[in-house]
């Protein structure tokens, strides 16, 4: 058993509500806390002198100076599984260059499937576990990564499969989603429906045989699958026995509809959810996940974070990290930028962060500090935890500790 602390303030984010607005007040802060682990377990955690009297034989871990632990972050929405970079993209962008435009020249997400496919598994291995480690020292210990680059059967189980050999190799607890309806590939010689078919048919068994993922996700938007087709398609996945999430309401609406008719764990993006969206996923067991990375790629506007989460919506926040709409993948950064316009509340940040964002996952095991939970943790070189997003992002966390296993 191992005792780590003192901790000036532990912020466990236990005991507060799954879906709706969020005060500071109602943050319980531990001061001068400890946490005793053991396996990768949290065992208890509270008063730093009195777990160290009730446990004298523990190990203890010391903090030396002043920090304050937060559960790990757990980012649920990324495509860091990709070769090549799309800076191209970005500069016709900032000196803009319109969606079309970019696509025309050769730009946009086929792009990436390009460079993706000229990758070998290996080589997407490796630089997925270099992308996940950097997440990892920023204080991300659970991650989310989508396929969506590969779009043929061959191609998006080598990502699958790239995915399924970092998370072995990485700290960081991976979950993979499958992204093959991210759009219809321009060399299939079918229609959309034909090509939804083909991944329902063949590839989607093949993943559940092969153990790849059991989550499936969409690009809901008329440029790429249509809300039509996207209904049909999840139906399917769903009775196949995959969660569902989806790419919601990014440049149109008709995602967050689809994505509460299908019991959707998560509609993602939002960044045009109206009232009569709010109104559905409020109302809903699917979480509302915003991307600020992408709509600072992008130069959109953000989603409507607050109106969300005061219409009673669970929100997470999540980066999007890809390398076409959400290069930066800073996923703190964005989340206290996001803040300041958005004005969300610590407690909500931090709750979009963490245990909101399991839920996106359905993971119960992870988000908060409690017994029983995986020892997730993260340290902020700060007595105060509003340091933490007064600096925007830059302060980062000094230590971070996983369960080390790739078990849980
Ligand atoms: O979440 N919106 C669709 N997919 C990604 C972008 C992918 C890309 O541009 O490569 C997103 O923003
Ligand atoms: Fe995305």
């Amino acid at each position: 058993m191992k005792l780590t602390g003192p901790f000036t303030q532990i912020l466990p984010l236990d005991g507060l509500p799954l879906k709706g607005a969020l005060r500071d007040d109602q943050l319980r802060i531990i001061h001068n806390g400890g946490v005793l682990t053991d396996d990768g377990l949290i065992i208890a955690i509270g008063d730093f002198d009195v777990l160290q009297k009730a446990h004298p034989t523990a190990q203890i871990d010391e903090i030396t100076t002043p920090q304050v632990l937060l559960p790990g972050f757990v980012d649920c929405h990324t495509h860091i599984c990709f070769g090549g970079n799309r800076a191209k993209d970005y500069s016709m962008r900032i000196a803009g260059k319109t969606y079309l435009e970019i696509a025309k020249a050769g730009g946009g997400i086929w792009d990436t499937v390009t460079q993706t496919r000229n990758a070998s598994e290996q080589e997407l291995t490796e630089t997925l576990i270099q992308r996940a480690n950097r997440h990892l020292s920023e204080g991300v210990t659970t991650i989310e990564v989508k396929s969506g680059y590969g779009l043929s059967i061959q191609e998006e189980l080598k990502q699958l499969r790239a995915i399924k050999a970092a998370s072995a190799q990485t700290k960081a607890k991976l979950i993979s989603t499958c992204l093959a309806a991210h759009m219809v590939p321009k060399d299939f010689g079918g229609s959309q429906e034909e090509y939804l078919n083909m991944v329902l048919n063949e590839l989607l068994p093949m993943i559940k045989q092969e153990e790849l993922s059991s989550r499936v996700d969409i690009f809901v938007e008329q440029s790429a699958i249509n809300p039509e087709n996207a209904l049909t398609y999840l139906t399917k996945a769903k009775a196949l026995g995959f969660d569902i999430t989806v790419h919601a309401d990014q440049f149109t609406t008709g995602g967050s509809k689809v994505a509460v008719e299908v019991g959707a764990v998560s509609a993602d993006h939002l960044e045009t959810s109206g009232e009569a969206e709010i109104k559905l996923l409020a109302n809903s067991d699917t979480v509302a996940v915003a991307l600020p990375g992408a709509s600072l790629g992008l130069g959109m506007n953000y989603p409507p974070a607050r109106r969300l989460l005061d219409a009673g919506a669970c929100l997470a926040i999540a980066s999007d990290w890809n390398p076409g709409s959400a290069p930066m993948g800073d996923l703190l950064m964005q989340a206290a930028i996001m803040s300041a316009s958005e004005k969300l509340s610590a407690a909500e940040v931090f709750a979009g962060l963490t245990y909101r964002a399991t839920a996106a996952l359905k993971i119960s095991n992870r988000g908060i500090l409690a017994p029983g939970m995986v020892a997730d943790m993260q340290a902020y070189p700060c007595s105060d935890y509003r340091e933490i997003l007064y600096y925007q992002g830059k302060m980062k966390p000094v230590n971070v500790w996983t369960a080390d296993s790739t078990d849980f």
